[in-house]
């Protein structure tokens, strides 16, 4: 065994010092130029583990302090990374998309999420097509006829999920509501078994999406990897089905998202392909899934801790429950009158937002704030360093919906969605979302947390570690 350790270890230690002197040279030869202040932090580790022990909300506000407030470098991923902060930072990133830096997400999660041929590839111009697909899609006059399918659904959730029950966890539900949706929304898929196929290994990609790369067998990301293998198989299925149908039928009209995205074609005529259809749905699905569960469960720990906004939201929607019969459905006019609601919504979403931010490349060397940026280098903007910045919101800390009243926060200041060409295409889709589903929960319920200081953490989005407990209190008991 020694013998065998005397004979390895310099073939292991040899690449690792020329790899700590290269490094450390790089270093060196980088403060020289002047590049943002900041530290790599460990040869090949970088800050990752800083970055997930302290949670993405302090590990910027430390470095703000420590090194500059409006942008510092770090190593996350195995990528060189300036992180942007402020509005500001929001603002130089948001306005100079596809002029200076380009959508970027890493090598990990492509391997995780699409075909094998898809993850060398370059995805500009599928992504082109899926950008102004999905802005068509999503946009409020299509989405104006999910209301009711929305609504029906969260009264059938809540009769079967909730109703029953004196205690329910608020997030492992609220992803079920949502994943059942977007199946029943994007794919005409209803039946429990199926949903059940496609969730299943989807919530193996959402949980080891962001774990450490390690595939090897047992590891969180190669079950994400396997996880990913089996939606999309079972998407493709899907499309073949669905594709044979339309043609069999002559169907025109698209009924689902699927459907329209069989029937969108390129500038040269030519219909997407079935991985790529199966790409995009998933690229949906991952955008959707975790993001909307978190608002919708950060929206009911605020409602079940305080009081005075609970009752001020169930006012609201009992006038709008009032002025309709008992089975009528939510319409998009009852949606436009949750003025209130939408305020707690935004305010829950400023203080814990869902998505921390987002990646970009550098396509080519530019300067901000007397700091050299390189191309190449990976960028992040970051929502905490805005929402909870005093000057941009007094008290940071306290939660305050009349924040959002007249015209509301600086612009670039409140950015749950991102800002410019990249701004979530799927924001409305989620507002209506959180805002139907809060009105079924107040109308019926008084919420009341089992754990009052649920620690949250951070995975996809913030997560409470119990999964947010509440007692229900039925109304008139
Ligand atoms: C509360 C819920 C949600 C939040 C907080 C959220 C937040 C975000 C953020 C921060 C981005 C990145 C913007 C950037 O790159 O700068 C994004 C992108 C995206 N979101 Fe959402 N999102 C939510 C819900 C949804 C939903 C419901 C859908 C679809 C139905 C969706 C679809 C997308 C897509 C497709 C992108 C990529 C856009 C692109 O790269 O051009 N999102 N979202």
């Amino acid at each position: 065994m020694e013998a065998f350790l005397l004979y390895i270890l310099p073939l292991v230690l040899l690449p690792l010092s020329l790899y700590l002197i290269t490094f450390t040279r790089k270093n060196g030869s980088e403060n020289s130029k002047n590049f943002p202040p900041g530290t790599r932090g460990w040869p090949m580790l970088g800050e990752n583990m800083e970055f997930a022990l302290l949670g993405p909300q302090k590990f910027v506000k430390d470095r703000m302090e420590k090194f500059s407030p409006e942008v510092f470098k770090t190593s996350l991923l195995g990528e060189k990374m300036a992180i942007f902060c402020g509005a500001q930072g929001n603002k130089f990133l948001f306005m100079n998309e596809n002029k200076l830096l380009t959508s970027w997400w890493p090598q990990s999660m492509k391997k995780a999420l699409l075909f094998p041929e898809f993850v060398e590839s370059n995805l500009k111009e599928v992504s082109a097509l899926k950008r102004s697909f999905h802005h068509d899609i999503l946009k409020p006059e299509a989405l104006k006829q999910y209301i009711p399918v929305m609504d029906a659904l969260a009264r059938d959730h809540l009769d079967h999920d909730w109703t029953p029950n004196s205690v329910v966890k608020v997030f492992p539900l609220s992803k079920k509501y949502t994943f059942e949706l977007a199946c029943k929304l994007f794919l005409s898929v209803v039946d429990p078994e199926h949903i059940k196929r496609l969730a299943d290994p989807f919530t193996l990609v959402t949980n080891g999406m962001f774990s450490v790369p390690i595939d090897f067998p047992g590891t969180a990301y190669n079950r994400a990897i396997k996880g990913g293998k089996m939606v999309r198989e079972e998407l493709m299925r899907i499309i073949k089905e669905r594709r044979k149908e339309m043609m069999e039928n002559k169907e025109t009209e698209g009924r689902d998202l699927l459907s329209k995205m069989l029937l969108v074609t390129d500038e040269d005529g030519q219909y997407l392909s079935e991985m790529e259809i199966s790409n995009n749905i998933i690229g949906l699905l991952v955008a959707s899934f975790e993001t909307t569960s978190s608002a919708v469960t950060s929206v009911m720990n605020y409602l079940a801790e305080l009081p005075h906004i609970y009752i001020e939201v169930w006012k609201e929607q009992m006038e709008i429950a009032k002025s309709k019969g008992p089975n009528e459905l939510l319409t998009w006019e009852d949606i436009e009158k949750m003025k209130y609601s939408w305020n707690v919504a935004r305010e829950s979403l400023r203080l814990t937002p869902p998505a921390q931010g987002a990646f970009r490349e550098t396509t080519t060397e530019f300067t901000y704030a007397g700091f050299t940026i390189p191309k190449g280098w990976k960028t992040f903007w970051t929502v905490h360093s805005s929402h909870k910045n005093p000057k941009y919101f007094p008290e940071p800390e306290k939660f305050d919906p009349s924040r959002f009243e007249g015209s509301g926060p600086a612009p670039y200041t409140f950015v749950p969605f991102g800002g410019g060409p990249r701004m979530c295409p799927g924001k409305e889709y989620a507002r209506l979302e959180v805002l139907v589903f809060m009105h079924n929960v107040v109308r019926r319920f008084k919420l009341e947390k089992a754990i009052p200081n649920e620690k949250i953490v951070f995975y996809a989005s913030p997560t409470p570690v119990h999964g947010l407990p509440v007692h229900l209190q039925p109304h008139g008991k």
